[in-house]
Formats: C-alpha cells, sequence, structure tokens
C-alpha cells in the first residue's frame, strides 16, 4: 500500500476551537480554487480550508501504480491530522464528493457533519468506466489536458452557459493548469471506486446532499437515492445551476454549508453533554 502523502492546503480563515472547522474537496478536474467564492461566504467565525487532491493543485501525485481514491481519502486524513484537525464539517463536490465518501468509510471519527454536492454514491457503469480509461490514455499519450478541456463549459448548467460564459473561462484556466498526469490518476482511481451507499446507510451524522437542477453529471435523481440511504440528510437544489453550483451559485452553497456546520456543532455539544 503506498503511505499517505502530504496534500496541500488553501487555509481560507481560522476561527474558534469550539467551531466545527469545514473541509472543502475540489471536483475533477479543477483545484481547491473553484471554491475561491464560496469560502468567504460560510456564515459565522469558524476556519474553513480546502485540499488539493492527489495530483492536482498544490499537491503531488501519490505515486501509486493503481489509482484508488482511497489513497486519496488517506492522504486527506493524513493532512487533517497533520494541520491539527481531528473532526471536520467534510463537504465535497462531485469527485470531492467520492473522496468525502470514501474519507467517512474508511475514517469515520473525522467527520462530524457530510456535504455531498453534484455527486453520486454509486459505481459507475461498464460504459462510464471505459470512457474514463480511454481519457486517461489520452492525457497520458497526448502529453496534454486536451482531452478533458471541454469540461470547462459541460460542467456547467445550461443557464449558466448562456448568461455567463466568463465563467467557462474561469474553468478552463484552473483545468489548463493542472498536469495530464495528475488528471489522468484522478480518472484511473475514480474508474476503480466501489458503490459506497452502504456507507450513507450507516452515517447517524447530520447530512447536506445539495444539487444544481441543470446538473447533467450527477443529477437530482442521483441526490435523491442518497437522501434515502441517510438518516439526517437535507436535500437543497439549486435553481438555475449545473455540476458547478459552488462556482455557479456560491451563496446558495455557502449558506447550505453553514446549516450543515451549525447542526454538527450542535450534534457535537449534545455529545460532550
Ligand atoms: C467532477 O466534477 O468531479 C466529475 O464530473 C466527476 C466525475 O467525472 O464523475
Amino acid at each position: 500500500m503506498t503511505p499517505p502523502t502530504r496534500l496541500n492546503v488553501l487555509t481560507y480563515r481560522t476561527g474558534p476551537d469550539d467551531l466545527l472547522p469545514v473541509v472543502l474537496l475540489h471536483a475533477f478536474p479543477l483545484d481547491s480554487r473553484m471554491w475561491d467564492d464560496v469560502a468567504p461566504l460560510v456564515p459565522g467565525p469558524r476556519n474553513v480550508l480546502a485540499v488539493d487532491l492527489p495530483g492536482l493543485g498544490g499537491s503531488a501525485g501519490p505515486g501509486t501504480s493503481a489509482p484508488s481514491l482511497d489513497d486519496a481519502a488517506d492522504a486527506v486524513a493524513a493532512t487533517l491530522v497533520a494541520v491539527g484537525l481531528t473532526r471536520a464539517v467534510v463537504v465535497g463536490l462531485s469527485m470531492g464528493g467520492y473522496v468525502a465518501l470514501a474519507l467517512l468509510d474508511r475514517h469515520p471519527g473525522l467527520v462530524a457533519g457530510l456535504g455531498l454536492l453534484d455527486t453520486r454514491s454509486t459505481a459507475d457503469d461498464d460504459g462510464t468506466r471505459a470512457k474514463r480509461l480511454r481519457v486517461a490514455g489520452e492525457l497520458e499519450s497526448s502529453g496534454t489536458v486536451d482531452a478533458v478541456r471541454p469540461m470547462a463549459t459541460s460542467l456547467l448548467g445550461e443557464t449558466s452557459q448562456t448568461l455567463r460564459p466568463e465563467l467557462a473561462d474561469r474553468i478552463g484556466v484552473l483545468i489548463d493548469q493542472q498536469t495530464p498526469a495528475g488528471v489522468a490518476w484522478s480518472q484511473r482511481a475514480m474508474a476503480a471506486r466501489p458503490d459506497r451507499t452502504d456507507v450513507l446507510r450507516r452515517f447517524a451524522g447530520p447530512a447536506l446532499v445539495l444539487v444544481g437542477d441543470e446538473d447533467v453529471a450527477a443529477p437530482v435523481a442521483a441526490a435523491e437515492h442518497m437522501v434515502s440511504a441517510l438518516a439526517a440528510a437535507h436535500l437543497v437544489v439549486v435553481p438555475h445551476a449545473g455540476h458547478l453550483t459552488a462556482v455557479e451559485d456560491p451563496g446558495t452553497v455557502a449558506a447550505a454549508i453553514g446549516e450543515l456546520a451549525g447542526r454538527a456543532d450542535a450534534d457535537d455539544r449534545r455529545a460532550r453533554g
């Protein structure tokens, strides 16, 4: 097994010890900067930070021959412990959601509250898995990120694509700054992930499931599936937003994260008596 890697952390805000920190995990093929608009809007003075997943943003690749989101989750856990966090509200968007689920599965004590945004708990079907492996091969053989460049537009909802084309430019800049090797590793790791719906069934803590009503990649039905498996989930459907709700409607996303963190704080206080 590959030892956990220390990942790059973007600290947006520090906060008092009596409020749980919020840890943000980004989408594919981006990095933590996709949270730039959300982080300052999360209500209250709490600690808000984001972690670049392996091989993306400022994080080195894990150097394993078998890409796995389990390794990504172990690296996130090791990184949080290294910065002094033993419990947090963990919020992941799309691939970040897959990693949040792996973290909950493998390091449940770390997760005081769970935010799943524009993501799914199920594994890929055969067609999606084969496409990911093909794209990973293209990234590696071309030595460019061209194979995923169209995602700068396709991740956005129809409304954003039409009314705010500058968002696609911004996402395109983030994609262009990733390494082909890091993006390919992430594709292969996502292709290998298992169905983690049962992990949700075992989680009794507070959860947020949020989805853009124009999300094609992880549609409302995928969100409803996760809600039905969770004991204490709030569902938020964001109007006129696609797969990148954190970029398309940061205010709504930040408010929902704040509400989740408030529930997690209250649960933790109750548990401490
Ligand atoms: C993402 O936004 O992270 C990707 O759409 C995830 C995926 O390809 O399943």
